[in-house]
């Protein structure tokens, strides 16, 4: 039976987000109306964009190579060239069809190719459909640092099958439950209440954790006030990620970066210790680090000292009064930062 799809409300127009089982394969039903120019990877291409080409009566399809550090500009440059080869035009539209890094890159491009086309996301990975398929932001890397340079583009319509997990690698997994996790700790979500149970429903759990991010960005789409929460975590993953030289997966940084922020919540007193054991016990169960291991506690502050996000040298951490119950604070005095990141190697 078709579930009834999410319906978001933005700046640049509604649109629709469909889960459920097995969507892929009824693709065509659902796109906008204009001729369909598929954009993924080479992992993806023979895993389901080729099928996907021919459902489409022989869409074409592009490719870009896989990974983060292909997150560029250059890879931007050279999707321009294959749409002008593959005469895509403004009654084209782009389908991003892959995990966080083709949604970033292939928004950018639809956003800016002839001034903007028709773009759907199709994403492949957890982090993706509960993560970044939602909310707009799209972009790419420089080499001075991660998601400088972007654009809100908000698609016509996004297309989660889950299915298409099957063959998600499992640490790539963990990294989507750490966000799932996440939108738990920020909304108390029923449906993600037992998301970490053996037999969880996948598509009811990934419908639950896109409600929470839907939410989230429909009260604040440019990112001014509340959609600040959704960093929690992610001032201690982002200086792990910097620090380690990104040998840790985002997810897994995001992983430890809860526990330290429940960690610093409780020793600030704002909630029960409770809080912070609960955390931990569900991180280890993901099976996501929950500890810094090796990496040096004044390099760690350092480096978050550094986010953009730190007016003025004043520290900035998304913390917790309890589950569901998420705020920023200021000026957190570094001896207590500190005291957690040791506490934690
Ligand atoms: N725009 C946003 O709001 C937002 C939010 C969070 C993260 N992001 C971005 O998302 C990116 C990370 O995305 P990600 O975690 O999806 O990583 P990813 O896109 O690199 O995908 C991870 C790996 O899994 C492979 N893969 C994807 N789907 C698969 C499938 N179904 N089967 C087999 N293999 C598959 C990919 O080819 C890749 O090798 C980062 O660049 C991050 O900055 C953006
Ligand atoms: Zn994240």
């Amino acid at each position: 039976m078709e579930q009834q799809p999410i319906r978001v409300t933005a700046p640049g127009g509604d649109y629709d987000i469909h889960i459920q089982r097995g969507l892929l394969r009824q693709v065509a039903a659902l796109l906008p109306k204009g001729r369909p120019i598929i954009i993924t990877n080479t992992t993806l291409a023979p895993l389901y964009g080729q099928a996907l080409a021919e459902a489409l009566s022989g869409a074409a399809l592009l490719q870009m190579p896989d990974g983060e550090r292909y997150k560029t500009l250059d890879t931007v440059a050279q999707l321009y060239r294959d749409l002008v080869a593959a005469r895509a035009d403004r009654d084209s539209v782009i389908i991003a069809l892959g995990g966080g890094v083709v949604g970033d890159t292939v928004g950018f491009v639809a956003a800016t190719y002839m001034r903007g086309v028709a773009f759907v996301q199709i994403p492949t990975t957890l982090l993706a459909m509960v993560d970044s398929s939602v909310g707009g932001k799209v972009g790419v890397d420089l080499p001075e640092g991660k998601n400088l340079v972007g654009a809100f583009k908000q698609p016509d319509c996004v297309l989660i099958d889950p299915d298409v997990l099957d063959t998600l690698p499992p640490a790539e997994w963990r990294c989507g439950m750490a966000e799932t996790y996440k939108h738990y700790l920020l909304s108390a979500s029923e449906g993600l209440a037992a998301l970490d149970a053996p037999g969880v429903d996948r598509a009811a759990m990934i419908r639950a954790a896109v409600q929470v991010k839907v939410d989230v960005v429909q009260q604040d789409p440019f990112e001014k006030n509340i959609r600040a929460h959704l960093n929690l975590g992610h001032t201690f993953a982002h200086a792990v990620e910097q620090v380690s030289g990104y040998a840790w997966l985002h997810g897994a940084a995001v992983g430890a970066g809860l526990v330290a922020a429940a960690r610093l919540s409780a020793a600030l007193q704002h909630c029960e210790a409770g809080l912070a054991q609960q955390v931990e016990e569900t991180v280890a169960r993901i099976g996501l680090p929950t500890r810094f291991g090796d990496l040096d506690a004044e390099r760690l502050y350092a480096a978050m000292a550094t986010d953009k996000k730190w007016q003025g040298g004043r520290s900035r951490f998304v913390l917790l009064r309890g589950v569901g119950q998420p705020f920023v604070a200021h000026d957190v005095p570094k001896s207590a930062v500190m005291s957690i990141l040791e506490g934690m190697r």
